[in-house]
């Protein structure tokens, strides 16, 4: 029982601590664009992609300048600063 208590707050505390590395929009993401390089995934890869890059593609989905399936209407609830700091995030992850 200590045990099982023990793998638990383990694991409590590292979910906290990758909550809190990710900025809070971009759990809204990572279900379709996995935050880390080791998930298999058939979504397109955001990881690798440069941050200015991320930015440039959500306003041109928000705008309609890129037709998309789902990302013109996700971009729209996301504001400038929240998608540069999902964008800054996914830059630096591998
Ligand atoms: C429901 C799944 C889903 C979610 C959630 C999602 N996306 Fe996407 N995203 C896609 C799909 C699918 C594409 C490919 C274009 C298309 O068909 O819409 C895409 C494409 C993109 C691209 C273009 C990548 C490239 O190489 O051109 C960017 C940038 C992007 N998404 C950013 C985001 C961000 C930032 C978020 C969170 C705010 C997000 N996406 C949330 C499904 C999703």
């Amino acid at each position: 029982m200590k045990l099982v208590a023990a793998t638990f707050a383990a694991l409590l505390v590292a979910s906290v601590a990758q909550a809190a590395e990710a900025p809070a929009g971009a759990l809204a993401c990572s279900g379709c664009h996995p935050g880390s390089a080791g998930v298999e995934t058939n979504a397109v890869r955001l990881i690798g992609l440069k941050a200015e890059d991320i930015k440039a593609a959500m306003v041109a989905f928000r705008t309609g300048a890129r037709p998309e399936t789902v990302m013109d209407r996700i971009a729209k609830g996301f504001s400038e600063a929240e998608v540069g700091a999902i964008a800054d995030w996914y830059a630096t992850q591998h």
